[in-house]
């Protein structure tokens, strides 16, 4: 059976839309049923709707607070049989409960080679500090923001002429390879925990 899969989205979607293509093959082990956006009418839902996947808008601003935001989109993710929670571009802090209840079952991807540059601007941040390799992490989503296990990381090289444009999109390359592959070792259940580290079986 392949994995029911919910997508997290705030913006363009290139990496939801790397997830669809993976998942377009019907050998991947998971399958997305539900794409939520807190953000109406971003691109990341006209990708979703041409794939002919179930898309959801949930405000954010619409709610009191972030636990009641985070319980109605609880509440959608588990109505649709959601087993992998994907972030892919969401750009809202979740709240201690919502994380608990999908731990070591929501990935998120993050645009720097974690436990370097967490947070926003990373690729501005990455030339600024004159690190020579930069890249993406994909890991298990913990209560501490661009923290916990990780599963894959890829690195590109920070060239002398680079832009936060240019490093961007070197690095977005790679981000569109390590999300699908990251949710795959996920669904095909190769992933344990222990402590800090994601063990990934057969690597
Ligand atoms: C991606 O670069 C992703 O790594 C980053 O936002 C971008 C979303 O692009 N995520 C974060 O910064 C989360 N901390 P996309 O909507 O085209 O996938």
């Amino acid at each position: 059976m392949r994995k029911r899969v919910g997508v997290l989205v705030s913006g363009r979607g290139s990496n939801l839309q790397a997830l669809l293509d993976a998942c377009a093959d019907p050998a991947f082990p998971a399958e997305i049923v539900l794409v939520i956006s807190n953000i109406p009418g971003v691109f990341a839902l006209e990708r979703a709707e041409k794939a002919g996947i179930a898309t959801r808008v949930i405000p954010h601003k619409g709610f009191a607070s972030r636990e009641a935001f985070d319980a109605e989109m609880d509440r959608e993710l588990r109505a649709a049989g959601i087993e992998i929670v994907c972030l892919a571009g969401f750009m809202r802090l979740l709240s201690a409960d919502f994380v608990t209840s999908w731990r070591d079952r929501m990935i998120n991807i993050h645009p720097a080679l974690l436990p370097s540059f967490k947070g926003l601007h990373t690729h501005r941040r990455a030339i600024e500090a004159g690190v020579k390799l930069h890249g993406c992490t994909v890991h298990l989503v913990t209560a501490d923001l661009d923290d916990g296990p990780i599963l894959v990381q890829d690195a590109v090289p920070v060239l002398a002429a680079d832009t936060e444009d240019t490093l961007a999109a070197r690095v977005l390359e790679r981000e569109h390879k390590a999300y699908p592959l990251a949710l795959r070792l996920l669904a095909e259940g190769r992933v344990t925990v222990e402590g800090n580290r994601a063990l990934i079986r057969d690597e």
